[in-house]
């Protein structure tokens, strides 16, 4: 059983000042993910995903409320919270190795057993043979397997994604969604994560937190595990994924 990675989120506010007010982007919310689980964040554009994910990242400061992992409050970010963006933040000089590298490295590990990290994570993610190539030598969505196993090489308690696959087409998209399923299972991590593809939040996730621009907070929760096994193909194929679909693209017209 995993017991590291959870996260309690309680009566959280987030904004940002606007002159001489604060603009309230997340009110009074309230969440509570469990060591392990897989959850997807969806809401309309601009109703606070990012800010949500980036304040638990510790990026943002709680207006009010608070975010506990493990049983300390987050206050800024760390080594312990992994976090991969849409846009690819590689380092072009370095190789693929390198790059995953470094972090366990910049936390002082000694070389050995930073290499051995980094081909640990890089055969995690399905790219051995390409140990030695710079990131502009690589497609879209290997390059993004590399950021996820740069992410994971800092063996991080959560791993926080922020539409990490949005710019790619429909087969990376589909190839990467496996990938990052087994990933997942073979880790174990806990995984939030955010993006605007409802059937991809059906199909990856155990949960799905669905925001509301209008109350600034959670509109619902749907726990799909509780419904079947979501990763399948015949599952994504059936009535109940059609009809939660339609579910999720109604709560999201808010
Ligand atoms: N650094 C910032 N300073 C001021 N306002 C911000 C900042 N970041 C986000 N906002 C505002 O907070 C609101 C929520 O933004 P956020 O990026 O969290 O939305 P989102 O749900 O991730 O949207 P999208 O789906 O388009 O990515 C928006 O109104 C945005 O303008
Ligand atoms: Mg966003």
């Amino acid at each position: 059983m995993n017991d590291i990675g959870n996260i309690e989120i309680q009566q959280l506010s987030l904004g940002f000042k606007s002159g001489f007010d604060t603009k309230i982007i997340i009110n009074d919310l309230s969440l509570n993910l469990k060591a392990g689980s897989f959850t997807s964040l969806i809401g309309p554009s601009g109703c606070g995903k990012s800010t949500l994910l980036n304040a638990i990242g510790g990026h943002y400061k709680p207006i009010y409320g608070s975010i506990i992992i493990d049983g300390h409050e987050v206050k800024s970010p760390s080594a312990d919270l992994g976090i991969v963006f849409q846009q690819h933040t590689l380092f072009p000089w370095k190789t693929v190795k390198e790059n995953v590298r470094f972090g366990p490295m910049r936390r002082g590990l000694g070389r050995v057993e930073a290499d051995r990290l980094a081909d640990e994570y890089i055969q995690l993610v399905g790219l051995s043979g390409f140990k030695n190539y710079y990131p502009k030598m690589l497609s879209g969505g290997m390059q993004h397997r590399v950021e996820i196993a740069r992410a994971l090489a800092n063996k991080p308690a959560v791993l926080l994604m922020d539409e990490p696959f949005g710019a790619l087409d429909a087969q990376m998209r589909a190839s990467l969604q496996d990938s990052l399923l087994s990933i997942w299972k073979n880790t174990q991590v806990t995984i939030v994560f955010v993006t605007h593809d409802v059937n991809e939040a059906i199909h990856i996730s155990e949960h799905i937190v669905i925001l509301s621009r209008k109350s600034k907070s959670i509109s619902e929760i749907i726990d799909i595990n509780a419904i079947e096994d979501s990763s399948t193909e015949s599952f994504m194929r059936s009535k109940k994924a059609d009809d939660l679909r339609l579910h999720c693209i109604e709560m999201l017209s808010d």
